[in-house]
């Protein structure tokens, strides 16, 4: 069997020119434009990558977006009142501190403190509690768990009644969201993890397996059952030849795709997503502060 390639790329592309739509929509009908604030502390290159993306695509999609770069040996007292500007701003619908935050900073308490209906991360308990408790429509759902929801949906449909899903992974950004969704969807979910024993069974036992470990292409062949898709949210840099690197997922993608029904490359499967589902949140949350 060879599987079908989910192209998260072109579902990223056609999620982003509905939000450009609904932004033009908000700007001309309600003459507001939405406004998303990304703080940044430090310099770990990985993290201004990515925070160069999402202010390039907020731009794109027509939002305010500001940039907040602040030095590594910012205060957890200086980026609180930050926090706190950016929740009294009306022109600010969305807040996102990128993550990870330098060491000496309480990141949970950040985090916390930003405005429920401004968390386009969807990481304040107020979002995360509801999706566990299965109030999809209520609040603003993680990024990336959203949009491997809808890579699952673009094979599976919104009913997953009937199948059994595998969730390797149980962090607060993912794991626990991804389960809670999946199971909102009607799927049989089992989330494992690094504890979990014989981990290979488990997954065999998956219809749809959703590897998120940060192990460098840990799930092979073996582990994927025939016909199964497979969703791999992981970003590894590895060494390649010639002393340069290259980026894998935590799914040996070419000898999975032998097996798997459907399978999300690295890059360009879930990664394109979490963009989007964020500009998908902040026009979410300012359609809901224009009344
Ligand atoms: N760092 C890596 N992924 C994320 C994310 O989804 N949100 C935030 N805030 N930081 C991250």
């Amino acid at each position: 069997m060879t599987a079908i390639i989910i192209d998260g790329k072109r579902v990223s592309s056609s999620i982003i020119q509905a939000v450009k739509s609904a932004a033009a929509r908000l700007e001309s009908e309600k003459n507001l434009r939405p406004g998303l604030a990304v703080v940044i502390v430090g310099d770990d290159p990985a993290s201004h990558a990515y925070v160069k993306s999402k202010g390039r695509m907020a731009s794109e999609c027509g939002f305010n977006s500001i940039q907040h770069t602040l030095p590594r040996e910012t205060t957890q007292g200086e980026l609180s009142s930050l926090v706190a500007v950016l929740n009294q701003d009306k022109d600010v619908h969305g807040v996102l501190v990128q993550l990870p935050l330098p060491k000496h900073l309480n990141a949970e308490e950040i985090i916390q403190s930003i405005l429920p209906h401004k968390d386009v991360d969807g990481l304040h308990v107020v979002n995360a509690g509801k999706v566990a408790t299965g109030d999809l429509d209520g609040g603003l759902i993680s990024c990336t768990p959203a949009g491997a929801m809808v890579l699952v949906r673009s094979i599976h449909g919104s009913d997953l009644s009937g199948l059994n899903a595998v969730v390797i992974g149980r962090s607060n950004l993912f794991g626990k969201p991804m389960s809670a969704l999946l199971l909102a969807a009607n799927a049989t979910v089992t989330t494992a993890h690094s504890r979990s024993k014989d981990l290979p069974n488990i997954c065999r036992n998956a219809d749809i397996l959703v590897a998120a470990v940060g192990r460098p292409e840990m799930v092979k062949a073996e582990w994927v059952t025939p016909g199964t898709t497979v969703i791999d949210v992981g970003i590894n840099r590895v060494p390649s030849s010639e002393g340069k690197t290259r980026l894998v997922g935590d799914v040996a993608f070419a000898e999975c795709a032998e097996h798997a029904g459907a399978i999300t490359p690295v890059p360009g499967g879930v990664g394109p997503m979490t963009i989007a589902m964020l500009m998908a949140n902040t026009v979410i949350a300012a359609y809901r502060a224009a009344g």
